[in-house]
């Protein structure tokens, strides 16, 4: 009998290209994203053509494209244009101006000394190398939640004044889930930035599932997927805020489902087997990055739904109002990164706030 890795590799199963689903592949199309896809080009255009670039500020909950968009457009331009340098930077990852100018340095070729040096001279070696190669440079700053978090924003400031100060073109496109935090934003860094602001919107069902059925065409063997199977993983993206990481989560998971009882079909069993997986490793997908008491609000306010604040200062054992305001202040910060959203309310008794996970 051949060897079970050789059977696998060999067409049993049911992907063909299990790559395909993972969630750094970017798609060779986009769907329901042209205008969308057509802002961000927009904005780049003048850095395409070697000169001055505007800035965007692109927001929208999770599973919404705003990453896939801005990867596509960068490849499009690569392929366009060579008087500009496209960088694609996760502020989850480098989240420091040092750490920042650190990876652009990297990318543009720059050998930083060892001895380390001081965030400005690197940015003057990204200036000086821009310089020489005559081009301009293309920023995108995905998930720069954190960079308010680490409050490394002034990064948004030092990149907008770079025509002024340095004589060399920048376009930023940041990208975070929660629009507040640029609403909020230092009036310096806002109108030297002067950003385009634009939206994603959670996908509908059926976007879902054109996005799932374009994805399943080049992952999966032609018969191994039905129409109910490919429809209930949409559903359950579409219920979970229109995510489409989360329906494509889903629907890959099914497939391995199939795959470990070597079936070579799919079934609704095999979805619901994969949903539960996905649905509980997605609330922890950010969190190991989030400070344990911020953790705790986040999961006492996840297991009640809606919670009044003050139903929170006293889970928590606040007596005296000094404990209040620390727990007033873990509160904000989640609302802040985006994680939960408060509404204010006045009932008989007075007033008070409601808090609940954003997007439920
Ligand atoms: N319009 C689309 N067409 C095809 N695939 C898509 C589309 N939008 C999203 N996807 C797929 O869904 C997944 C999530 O998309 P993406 O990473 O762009 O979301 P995001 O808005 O950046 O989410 P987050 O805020 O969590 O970073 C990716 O695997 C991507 O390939
Ligand atoms: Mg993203």
């Amino acid at each position: 009998m051949a060897n079970i890795f050789e059977r696998l590799g060999k067409g049993e199963g049911v992907f063909t290209d299990e790559g395909k689903l993972s969630p750094d592949y970017v798609p060779v199309d986009v769907l329901f994203r042209e205008r969308e896809v057509r802002e961000f080009a927009f904005c780049l255009q003048g850095s395409a053509r070697g000169g001055k670039g505007e800035h965007l500020i692109a927001t929208g909950p999770p599973g919404t494209g705003k990453t896939t968009c801005a990867k596509h457009v960068l490849g499009q331009l690569s392929e366009y244009s060579k008087k500009a340098v496209p960088i694609y930077i996760n502020c989850w990852e480098f989240s420091t101006r040092y750490a920042i100018f650190g990876e652009i340095a990297n990318l543009l070729g720059e050998v930083l000394p060892r001895r380390g040096i001081a965030s400005d001279e690197m940015m003057g070696r990204i200036v000086q190398n821009l310089k020489r190669e005559k081009k301009s440079l293309i920023v995108v700053l995905d998930e720069a939640d954190r960079l308010f978090l680490e409050k490394e924003e002034g990064i948004l400031y030092d990149f907008a004044r770079a025509p002024e100060t340095s004589r060399v073109n920048v376009g930023i496109i940041a990208i975070a889930n929660n629009k507040e935090v640029f609403a909020r934003m230092d009036a310096r860094i806002r109108s030297s930035l002067c950003a385009k602001m634009i939206e994603f919107f959670p996908y509908s069902p059926v976007q879902l599932k054109e996005i799932l059925k374009a994805r399943a065409r080049v992952a999966f063997f032609p018969n191994a997927l039905s129409d109910e199977v490919v429809d209930l993983c949409a559903g359950i993206g579409a219920k979970n805020g229109g995510d489409a990481r989360i329906a494509l989560s889903v629907l890959r998971g099914a497939g391995k489902e199939a795959e470990r009882e070597g079936a070579r079909k799919v079934t609704l069993e095999h979805v619901k087997r994969a949903k539960e997986g996905v649905l509980g490793g997605i609330a922890k997908r950010k969190f190991p990055l989030l400070d344990g008491n911020l953790q705790k609000v986040f999961e006492f306010v996840e297991k009640k739904g809606d919670v009044d604040s003050v139903e929170i200062y006293a889970h928590f054992g606040a007596k005296e109002e000094s404990e209040e305001r620390k727990i007033r202040k873990w509160i904000a910060k989640l609302e802040e990164l985006g994680f939960l959203e408060g509404k204010e309310f006045v009932d008989g008794e007075g007033r008070g706030r409601r808090i609940r996970v954003t997007g439920k």
